[in-house]
């Protein structure tokens, strides 16, 4: 018999037979798009560093979910750009805080009960000061120091979360990295009568260059400091899996990764762990670096989309959230 018996090219040849070979699918249904929502009417603005992401008003975020529920999108991820923000980010919990007011729209609208209404439960849009939490400073001048307060923020978390429920949020998405937030959580939408609202817990957070483009769609980048005290280090992928067990005990009904393409490792092995759904955000540096190379020319937009995507559920991501949610799903549809 001649060498080689085995070839690997056989069922290479044509789209028929990669397709039936084909291990991973992506479908419109897997995927969640993200919107940032700000005061007024008719507000459309377009986010410089991000090309195809606007700060919508209600209006607009209405007339976005309908286009999303049309291409069969799993369901949108609310974040909230305040009329006015202070140091405790009161507009986090405010009965008419922005994202509360999407939210009673949405829910109005015809495409509500094809979407998953996600709301994302953090303070840095909130805040003042831009960071996740209540910040305590001490000492003067160059040796001021400042820490946010973990166990005061729980309280502030968990707020936000039972008024966004209240507001119809199908899910609340805690995305700030206090400890004990999730079961802080579950127990006050419990006790508000909301003990059927899953928590989309963001275990996995790493302290990431790629939120950059985030932090000016949701003007919430910290005005001193960062968030290392707080968001995990990229070197920790045991770290990672701790967290994510001790989400899950705390009453965590789905995970959420981040960011996706530099961590599809830790995906892939919380994959294997555990067995809630689990999901994964290709976030704003993830999506603006290739836009950015779409731009040149350097890359070809929908190949490497879909690429980009494909890679994260193979790794182990049941779900993605991604800004370029409704561009993938007009071409799966
Ligand atoms: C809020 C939050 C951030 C992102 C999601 N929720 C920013 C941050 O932690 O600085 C980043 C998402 C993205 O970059 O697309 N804490």
């Amino acid at each position: 018999m001649s060498f080689p018996v085995t070839r690997m090219r056989r069922l290479r040849r044509g789209e028929p037979m990669r397709a039936l070979v084909r291990e991973t699918a992506l479908d419109p249904g897997d995927l969640i798009y993200p919107l940032f929502i700000c005061p007024g009417e008719g507000v459309r603005r377009p986010v410089a560093s991000m090309p195809g992401v606007f700060n919508l008003s209600v209006d607009e975020a209405v007339r976005e979910a309908e286009e999303a529920a049309r291409l069969g999108i799993a369901g949108l991820l609310l974040f909230g750009l305040p009329e006015s923000k202070d140091e405790q980010g009161t507009g986090a919990w405010e009965e008419n805080g922005i994202v509360q007011q999407a939210l009673r729209a949405l829910k109005q609208s015809a495409a509500a009960k094809n979407l998953v209404l996600i709301a994302d439960v953090c303070l840095c849009e909130y805040t003042s000061h831009g960071h996740c939490g209540v910040v305590v400073k001490s000492g003067d001048g160059p040796n001021a120091s400042f820490d946010v307060d973990n166990d005061a923020t729980l309280e502030l978390l968990a707020r936000t979360a039972v008024s966004q429920a209240r507001a119809g949020a199908g899910v609340v998405a805690p995305s700030d990295m206090m400890d004990g937030r999730v079961r802080a959580i579950r127990r006050a939408l419990d006790e508000a009568g909301f003990a059927m609202t899953p928590i989309l817990s963001y275990a996995s957070k790493f302290a990431s260059a790629f939120y950059g483009p985030f932090r000016e769609a949701a003007d919430s980048a910290p005005q001193f400091g960062d968030r290392r005290t707080y968001q995990m280090d990229g070197a920790n992928l045991r770290e990672a899996l701790r967290e994510i067990d001790l989400d899950i005990e705390e009453g965590a009904d789905m995970i959420l990764m981040k960011p996706a393409m530099p961590y599809l490792d830790v995906i892939h092995a919380a994959h294997r762990r555990f067995g809630v759904p689990m999901g994964a955000y290709q976030v704003s540096g993830e999506y603006s670096m290739l836009q950015a190379a779409f731009e040149k020319g350097w890359l070809d937009p929908t190949r490497a989309m879909l690429e980009s995507l494909t890679s994260i559920r193979r790794a182990g991501a049941g779900f993605i959230v991604t800004y370029f949610a409704k561009d993938a799903a007009k071409l799966l549809g």
